[in-house]
């Protein structure tokens, strides 16, 4: 479906929690081509929320009735993971547009599922929201990478941690997140094949530990996750992911080739001051994942609606987010195994 260019792309969103009410925001005010037209969620605050504070016209606490509106041209899921399939695939049966929040599903089945729907909806987008393939360091990087800047990439180290919650507010929202590595290091992985070339992965090791949020055990998630992948032709990814850093948020990755290295979000600087003092020298953090990727999350959906409206190609597939399923799935059964799996 290509829209004209005076009309803008109509678009509903589902989901208006903590990332829904951001990506709601950027839809209604600052994405070129969209217009915001409806909203839902099964509460009722905040589906007022959208009414009042957006303007958002129509409301919808059923998702099918949501999904089959005529009107709609896109649909923007922000739903918890354990529901990304199944609304991804109803929205393409109902011939609409689609951006999903990562990950795609917590099973290679569901995503398999959604491939095969979209295959037969070729005029439809179907992006899952893997933000940093936006964050212009991360896209620079592997921009001077494919230009031959490191010679030839074998690794990646990569870390996605964020400050400590007190609150524990993952805590309550690990039972339906697939746990640390599909919530979190599902961003690492989908960098690390993106950064050396798409390779294949066969064998992965996990380990883990609860430094501080003990109601993780019951439902055998950790707040401190470490890996290894393994892929074919000898290319390798260290991973880590943490819930309790003291400073901020600190998403960093170093990607070493055989004549050089680069290193993405030193440290989680917040910007570019350094202070040098009595004390020493030091910087600020970022303090979460919007202050970080804020400029990426704006980008991602400008993406998709330039894509929906015909006037670029996505540069992600969903394919790309089978294999990070794949390989996060892989890596969360090594950590409950102990054991190395193969992928
Ligand atoms: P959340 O729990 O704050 O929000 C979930 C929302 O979905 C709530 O508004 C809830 O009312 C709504 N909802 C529940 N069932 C629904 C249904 N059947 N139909 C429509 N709406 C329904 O969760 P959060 O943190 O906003 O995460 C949502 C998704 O975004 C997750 O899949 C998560 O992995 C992803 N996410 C991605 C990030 C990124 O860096 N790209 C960062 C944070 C979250």
């Amino acid at each position: 479906m290509t829209i004209s260019n005076n009309q803008p792309l109509k678009v509903g969103i589902a989901g208006l929690g903590r990332l829904g009410k951001r990506h709601a925001e950027q839809l209604a005010f600052r994405t070129r081509g969209a217009q915001l037209v409806s909203a839902c969620s099964p509460v009722t605050a905040e589906l007022a929320w959208a009414r009042d504070e957006l303007g958002v016209g129509v409301l919808h606490e059923d998702f099918d009735a949501f999904v089959r509106d005529p009107q709609l041209d896109a649909v923007v899921l922000v739903t918890p993971t354990s529901l990304h399939a199944d609304q991804t695939i109803a929205a393409l049966q109902a011939g609409k547009h689609v951006f999903v929040e990562k990950p795609l599903a917590l099973n290679v089945a569901d995503c398999e599922r959604v491939e095969q729907v979209a295959r037969r909806h070729p005029e439809l987008v179907a992006m899952v929201g893997f933000v940093r393939r936006f964050d212009p360091s991360y896209v620079r990087a592997q921009a001077d990478i494919v230009a031959g800047a490191i010679g030839r990439p074998f690794l990646v180290r990569s870390q996605t941690c964020d400050r400590n919650d007190p609150d524990g507010f993952f805590v309550r929202f690990a039972p339906t997140s697939g746990g640390i590595f599909m919530d979190c290091s599902v961003h690492d992985i989908d960098l690390a094949r993106w950064m050396l070339g798409k390779p294949r992965a066969t064998r992965v090791f996990a380990s883990g530990t609860i430094a501080l949020h003990e109601g993780l055990r019951p439902i055998g998630d950790v707040d401190n996750g470490m890996a290894i992948v393994e892929f074919e032709g000898g290319q390798r990814a260290m991973l880590y992911a943490s819930r309790t850093f003291a400073h901020g948020h600190d998403t960093q990755t170093e990607i070493v080739g055989t004549a050089g290295q680069l290193l993405v979000g030193q440290g989680g600087a917040r910007d570019r001051i350094v202070t040098s003092d009595a004390r020493g020298t030091s910087f600020q953090a970022v303090a979460d994942f919007f202050e970080r990727f804020g400029v990426a999350f704006e980008r991602e959906l400008q993406a998709f609606v330039a894509s929906c409206r015909g006037e670029q190609t996505m540069p992600l597939e969903l394919a790309d987010a089978t294999e990070a399923t794949r390989i996060g799935l892989a890596i969360t059964r090594s950590l409950h195994s102990g054991q190395m799996e193969l992928v």
